[in-house]
């Protein structure tokens, strides 16, 4: 079973309160979507592999340790996204980044496939997915089907603000996905938007609305 890892770091729990706020605007919505992406990366990759080294330091040889696993990649699902992939690569900036687009039908909620471009080798590579919001996780499920039927076989999801609706879905559909959060909401409202949530992450990034 894939872990649910909910982040309480108190920097996360902070940035997530302004994130939330109706008065952020979209300058600092993106700021603070780059750097609560760099706090969740350093959760997400906290079971990476190493192996021994040695280096030369100024004064002796130090045994040290490298990273050794599977090369990275970073598949954010636009729009939203898109804005959580400078804050991974703060951190991991060796990941290849792939893209997929999907949208939300606003009457059915289900995801609309309109745009899919991955690295080639996305097969011998881990990746994460990035998306601020788990709602319904129609788009979450889809996404992993995608990169699953790409020949991936470890696959992590983090995203910002999850409804139970969303984590169930993910769960059902692939239980060996872990899933990196930080937060967890009441609730989605009829429209399927999360309670209280953000409002719409694609709009406040880009100032659509
Ligand atoms: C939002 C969000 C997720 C999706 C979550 O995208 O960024 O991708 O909704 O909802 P779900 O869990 O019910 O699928 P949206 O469809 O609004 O597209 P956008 O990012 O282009 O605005
Ligand atoms: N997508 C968003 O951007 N916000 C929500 O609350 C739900 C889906």
């Amino acid at each position: 079973m894939g872990k649910l890892f909910v982040n309480e770091h108190p920097l996360v729990q902070h940035k997530l309160s302004l994130l939330r706020d109706e008065k952020t605007g979209s300058k600092e919505f993106r700021e603070l979507v780059e750097e609560l992406a760099t706090l969740m990366a350093y959760e997400a990759t906290r079971d990476l592999t190493l192996e021994e080294t040695t280096v030369n330091t100024p004064v002796s040889t130090a045994v040290t340790k490298v990273l050794s696993g599977k090369k990275l990649g970073i598949v954010p699902i636009l729009r939203a996204g898109l804005g959580m992939v400078d804050g991974m690569m703060n951190l991991i900036p060796a990941a290849k980044v792939g893209h997929i687009g999907l949208y939300r039908d606003p009457e059915t909620l289900k995801p609309v496939d309109y745009y899919c471009k991955l690295p080639p080798d996305v097969k011998d590579r881990d990746i994460i997915i990035v998306d601020p919001m788990l709602a319904t996780g129609g788009s979450a499920v889809e996404a992993i089907r995608i990169i699953k039927d790409s020949g991936c076989k470890n696959i992590k999801l983090v995203c910002l603000i999850a409804a139970p609706e969303g984590i169930k879905a993910v769960r059902d559909a692939y239980d060996d996905v872990d899933i990196f959060l930080a937060a967890v909401d009441s609730r989605l409202n009829d429209h399927g938007y999360i309670v209280p949530g953000l409002g719409d992450a694609g709009d406040r990034l880009f100032g659509t609305k």
